[in-house]
């Protein structure tokens, strides 16, 4: 009984609401697929404009699988997640070559794509084709473990099933994309992490965890992740008005953005300790440098670590050169055709204005 009752509450607050987004009503499978990957992890407002570039760039899944992976990165750039854009460019060779363009058809088919889980298919699935399937990610678990008053915590093996399960009992079964819809939007204006809006919500007469007082405190998560603060110094090695940078391949953060010459350490180096580094002595011991410019340290905050970069300007001769394949040597004034970390961009962004005041002050 409560529960037909939540999902007509639900449907009932969703009638009531305004918030136009271009990827609702959507129906080609495509877009959906490139708004929801997009969205992972991401504000819908943060979300926006890449959804309406990429649109634009690549109106049809075989122009996306047409385009070169640095294009893709650089339009990518700032949206953090890097691996989506991977998949995606991946995927979309997949669909253009081996698919002829057909998009899946259905749930299972749906989830065989590079990058795609449970919760993307569902969203995909119901959204382009109504079939009945209900989506669960973050949003979904909180309303319903408030609404329901349930306490199993979501990152556990049994609160997946049992979320999953009475997800797919209070979907509205003949109106997916509609009740799906309004779920997530459900959970991102009134049943938000922090500042709830329960005292003008509609659904707060049964809503356990409301009349409980419980509402902080849900929904629950067993595992307390430990953050970790790694230390990265990206070394400028100016020579005749370029810089050397390098793709970063390895499995870790960042795969396929550029980056400088790094190195990494344990702690938040001093000065220029880095002299005795080995990955410093192969670069330029050789060469007859200067350490210009020192900055201070960046910061960005990814989810599970803190990412403290400090930058070394080194000036170096004309005949400086790295013989390593993987460098590539860059016009600084032609950086920003590559695709960096956030943390890079604001230490270039800085530094341009640095530039121009000091142009200014010459004036
Ligand atoms: N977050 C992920 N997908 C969404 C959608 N379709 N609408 C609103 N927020 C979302």
């Amino acid at each position: 009984m409560d529960q037909q009752f939540f999902t007509k509450q639900l449907l009932k607050w969703a009638k009531n609401i305004n918030r136009p987004m271009p990827w609702k009503g959507e129906k080609n499978p495509y877009y959906i697929w490139l708004s929801e990957i997009i969205l992972q992890q991401t504000r819908v407002e943060q979300g926006l404009p890449y959804f309406l570039k990429f649109k634009e760039k690549y109106p049809t899944v075989h122009d996306l699988a047409n385009a070169e992976e640095d294009e893709v990165m650089k339009l990518w750039e700032g949206l953090g997640y890097y691996s989506r854009a991977r998949n995606l460019h991946f995927s979309a060779k997949n669909i253009s070559k081996n698919l002829h363009g057909e998009f899946p058809k259905t749930l299972d088919e749906i989830l065989k794509l590079k990058g795609v889980g449970v919760y993307t298919a569902a969203a995909i699935a119901s959204f382009a084709y109504d079939l009945p399937h209900a989506v669960v990610d973050g949003n979904v678990y909180r309303v319903l473990s408030r609404y329901f008053g349930i306490e199993t915590p979501i990152d556990s093996t049994e609160g997946k099933k049992e979320f999953s399960i009475l997800a797919n009992v209070l979907l509205k079964k003949n109106k997916a994309a509609i009740y799906n819809q309004a779920i997530m939007d459900f959970g991102a204006i009134q049943c938000t992490p922090k500042l709830t809006n329960c005292k003008d919500c509609s659904l707060k007469k049964n809503c356990q965890a409301f009349q409980k007082g419980k509402v902080s405190g849900l929904p629950v998560k067993a595992k307390k992740i430990k953050k970790k603060t790694r230390y990265f110094n990206y070394l400028l090695l100016n020579s005749n008005g370029e810089v050397w940078v390098k793709k970063r391949t390895q499995k870790d953060i960042w795969q396929n953005l550029y980056e400088f010459p790094l190195i990494e350490t344990e702690v938040l180096l001093k000065n220029n300790i880095l002299s005795k580094n080995e990955i410093w002595n192969n670069l330029i011991q050789d060469f007859d440098y200067e350490l210009r410019h020192i900055s201070s340290p960046f910061r960005q905050q990814l989810t599970h670590r803190t990412i403290i970069a400090t930058f070394l300007e080194i000036d170096l001769p004309v005949n400086f050169s790295i013989k390593k394949n993987a460098y590539i040597k860059v016009e600084r004034k032609n950086l920003s055709r590559f695709a960096f970390p956030k943390i890079i961009d604001l230490y270039l962004k800085d530094n341009s204005l640095n530039l121009y005041s000091m142009f200014q002050d010459l004036k």
